[in-house]
């Protein structure tokens, strides 16, 4: 997928978040979210101390990666190198790999829940149902998918974001649970909730899913 100028939105992706340095995971941390901490608990309640978890699109690892790592054995993907030079020096237990989530090569089954907060919505729409499908494949049985999606179709729209070109891409609501249910998992919740981004309300959709037993 290529921008009408020619750019690949991952591209422009990993710039916005690698110029945009500290500001987003301070921004993150200090931001009432009350979904974040509950889908974070979510994770910590369901799954034994030290169960493999995947944090796709984990930033500078602030402060989602941090609480995770603190009961779980973490890998934090990004694509954005600077972000994940901060991830490592603010979550030393946790290990990094910088790729896109999209290419990312997990062996079957390795892990027991994966968490994607606020990323996938940088994915070109139309990769992210074989994204899904790919995290479906990686979950163990009964594995647990928590995610973050948009609510609103958006084929792809560049925007200002931390005064940096930044990509987003989504379905509406309904489409993301059929293609959750079309990838293999099964909806345990999906609620929408409103976080606060620079004095107005943004809508996600975010999603508790299960993979089969
Ligand atoms: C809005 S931040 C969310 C960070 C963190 N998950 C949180 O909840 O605060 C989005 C992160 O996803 C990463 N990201 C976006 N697209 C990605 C992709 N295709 N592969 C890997 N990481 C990606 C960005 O670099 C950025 O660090």
């Amino acid at each position: 997928m290529r921008l009408p100028h020619g750019e690949d939105p991952r591209d422009v992706v990993a710039r916005g978040y690698d110029r945009m340095g500290a500001t987003y995971a301070s921004w993150a941390q200090e931001s009432h979210d009350p979904a974040r901490e509950e889908h974070t608990a979510l994770l910590l309640d369901a799954l034994p101390p030290g169960s493999p978890v995947l944090d796709l699109g984990c930033g500078a690892g602030l402060p989602t990666t941090r609480t995770l790592a603190e009961h779980l054995d973490v890998l934090g993907v990004d694509i954005s190198f600077e972000q994940l030079v901060r991830a490592r020096r603010n979550v030393p237990r946790a290990a990094f790999v910088q790729a896109d989530m999209a290419e990312l090569n997990l062996a079957p089954g390795s892990v027991a829940a994966v968490a994607a907060f606020y990323s996938i919505i940088h994915v070109p729409r139309e990769e992210q149902a074989a994204l899904l499908g790919r995290i479906r494949c990686w979950l163990q049985p009964d594995g647990l998918l928590v995610v973050t999606l948009g609510v609103g179709a958006d084929p792809g729209t560049v925007d200002a974001f931390f005064d940096q070109p930044m990509y987003w891409s989504s379905y509406d609501a309904e489409a993301y649970l059929r293609t959750v249910a079309e990838a293999g998992l099964e909806v345990q919740s999906a609620v929408h909730r409103q976080v606060d981004e620079f004095g107005s309300p943004v809508t996600f959709l975010w999603v508790l899913a299960r993979a089969p037993a």
